[in-house]
């Protein structure tokens, strides 16, 4: 057996226990303004506009956790009129820790002007924000399942939409969204390219 057929097996077994709905785009759209950066995000932002058609998602808010240089955060910018994008700013075991960083990328996104940076680790910002609601929220955190999970049902409890960036890299993140949808009554569907993207709507 060859290091590609056990990848395989394992994914087919991960993807039976945790099922999902194939998500299948019917619009691809390169939006007008991306960041010039290589992040593990890039060629998501050619479904945006398919998710927010498909689920009927209000544009007025975005809301991210895990913006790290901003990537997916100015791709949000171009569907929807604010974006707030929510990081502690020192990175974590799987994106890699660093130095604090925040005013270096807000220095870096400050063209556009209707995203807002804040500095805060999701677990403050969800208990100062208990009323919120917004029309997507996208979670790329730490891929530990008990983070994701947290992060998660907060984000389905408070959005039209909520997505998972990296459910095929870490299947942490594709159990955290499976047991999010079976808790909350929600359907979960999985976009399987570019590391993979879970949509709980
Ligand atoms: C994978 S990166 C995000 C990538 C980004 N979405 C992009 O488009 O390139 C994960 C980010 O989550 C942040 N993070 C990790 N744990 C967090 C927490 N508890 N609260 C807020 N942000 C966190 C890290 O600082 C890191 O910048």
């Amino acid at each position: 057996m060859t290091y590609n057929d056990i990848y395989k097996w394992v994914n087919r077994k991960l993807n039976k226990k945790y099922r999902s709905i194939y998500y299948e785009p019917e619009i691809l759209e390169y939006p007008k303004e991306i960041l010039l950066y290589d992040s593990y995000w890039r060629g998501l932002e050619t479904i945006i506009l398919d998710i927010i058609t498909k689920f009927n998602i209000p544009t007025s808010s975005c809301l991210e956790f895990g913006t790290e240089n901003g990537y997916s955060a100015v791709a949000f910018s171009n569907y929807f009129d604010k974006v707030i994008g929510v990081d502690i700013f020192t990175g974590d075991i799987h994106a890699g820790k660093h130095e604090n960083n925040y005013d270096e990328v807000v220095n870096k996104l400050k063209q556009w002007k209707n995203i807002e940076l804040i500095k805060s680790d999701y677990r403050d910002y969800i208990k100062l924000h208990t009323n919120d609601f917004h029309g997507l929220i996208h979670v790329d955190i730490v891929h530990s399942y008990d983070e994701t999970y947290e992060c998660g049902l907060w984000a389905v409890n408070h959005s039209k939409c909520a997505i998972f960036h990296d459910t095929e890299s870490y299947p942490e993140v594709k159990k955290a969204c499976y047991h999010i949808a079976r808790d909350t009554g929600k359907r979960f569907y999985n976009y399987n390219k570019f590391f993979g993207l879970g949509i709980i709507s």
